[in-house]
């Protein structure tokens, strides 16, 4: 049966509108993003993960990761760590900070995470994962989740053990990327656990990993019984791949004024979030997201990462596509208006936390 991917579905009290989720990326999920997805079709957006240690020692550029804006809403933001009572702390002040819900982080398999006893570590101490869980369901009003993977070791079906003893502990909904930490990102999600969770546990599942196409989306839904797909490395440059996901919006690339477009308006939501000094290295990456896929040739990504300013960026990229301006101009026109425009020193996290 196919799902219609523009219904409403509901984690607790909290209703989110499309079966689609914006996955949490470290180093990519910043406001410009999420508020992006939510344009294109997104019903929920997350955070990238952010260290409850952090927020507990009131670290300034961990603090930044609280900033919320009213049109990203609803919105998860996703916690790590290890000790049920810093997770309970931050927990609090991600509700204070007003996120929709709490997101706690089960599947993150870099080192430096891994070997505090927080993200995918948790997937094989059960016990403490559970206290974990309790602690923060206990400390806060919000709906709290959690996102996991498989297991650490390849083959592995912890996530299995584990996901219905998180759920008694007080998780709302429970998002699966079905690959073990091992593999990081190599192989594929094996959603036959997918199905198999959602069989087990008697709240939303959220199936994570290789979503990249409306029909991809429609198959993982109706063969595991998933409530939403949530979508990552398909959305980075590339917010396209989630209208023609949820609804079906004619395939093919995107007008390069379309592309500069948002590009540009992208590069200035996210100077305004962190400064044109830190946005200018957080941006290159997205350079090649944005313009590779064929839309221009590749020699161009090139001649932008060398420019030394911003404005150089964007004068070069006008000039690569000069209907640009006014797409920019009616975007600009668009959006919600009287956002902050406080500069908050962001940090640019570790890659690949899940
Ligand atoms: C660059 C990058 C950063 C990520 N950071 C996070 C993170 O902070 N928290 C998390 O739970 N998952 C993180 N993930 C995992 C994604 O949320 C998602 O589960 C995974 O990429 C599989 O989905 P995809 O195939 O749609 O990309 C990250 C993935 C990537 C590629």
């Amino acid at each position: 049966m196919q799902v219609d991917l523009r219904s409403s579905w509901w984690i607790r009290n909290v209703e989110i509108t499309t079966r689609l989720v914006l996955a949490p990326m470290a180093g990519v999920s910043v406001q410009a993003f999420r508020r992006q997805g939510r344009r294109y079709g997104a019903g929920l957006v997350c955070s990238e993960m952010v260290s409850c240690a952090g927020l507990q020692h009131g670290n300034e550029k961990t603090l930044g990761y609280l900033r919320i804006a009213p049109d990203e809403r609803p919105l998860a933001v996703q916690i790590f760590g290890s000790e049920p009572g810093v997770m309970a702390e931050a927990a609090r002040m991600v509700e204070d900070a007003g996120a929709d819900l709490v997101d706690v982080n089960f599947g993150c398999p870099v080192k430096k995470v891994t070997k505090t006893g927080a993200g995918a570590t948790l997937l094989e101490d059960p016990a403490r994962a559970c206290e974990v869980v309790a602690a923060v369901a206990e400390a806060v009003d919000v709906p709290v989740t959690v996102k996991m993977r498989r297991g650490i070791e390849n083959g592995s079906r912890a996530c299995l053990e584990l996901g219905p003893r998180l759920v008694e502990s007080g998780a709302a909904s429970l998002t699966l990327h079905p690959r073990s930490a091992r593999q990081m990102y190599t192989g594929q999600a094996d959603h036959s656990l997918t199905a198999e969770l959602v069989s087990l546990v008697d709240v939303p599942v959220i199936a994570s990993g290789d979503v990249t196409s409306r029909a991809r989306a429609q198959a993982i839904l109706a063969t595991t019984g998933a409530s939403a797909v949530m979508v990552g490395r398909a959305a980075q440059g590339n917010p396209w791949a989630l209208r023609e996901i949820v609804d079906g919006a004619a395939g093919g690339e995107p007008p390069r004024e379309e592309v500069v477009a948002e590009l540009v308006l992208f590069m200035r939501e996210t100077v305004r979030e962190l400064g044109e000094r830190r946005a200018s290295g957080f941006l290159k990456k997205f350079y090649g997201w944005y313009l590779g896929r064929g839309r221009f040739p590749r020699p161009f990504k090139q001649e932008l990462v060398q420019l030394e300013t911003l404005d150089e960026v964007e004068a070069r990229l006008f000039a690569a596509a000069p209907g640009a301006a006014e797409v920019l101009e009616r975007l600009e026109s668009e959006l919600p208006s009287g956002e902050d425009d406080v500069v908050l020193d962001l940090p640019i996290s570790i890659y690949g936390g899940g």
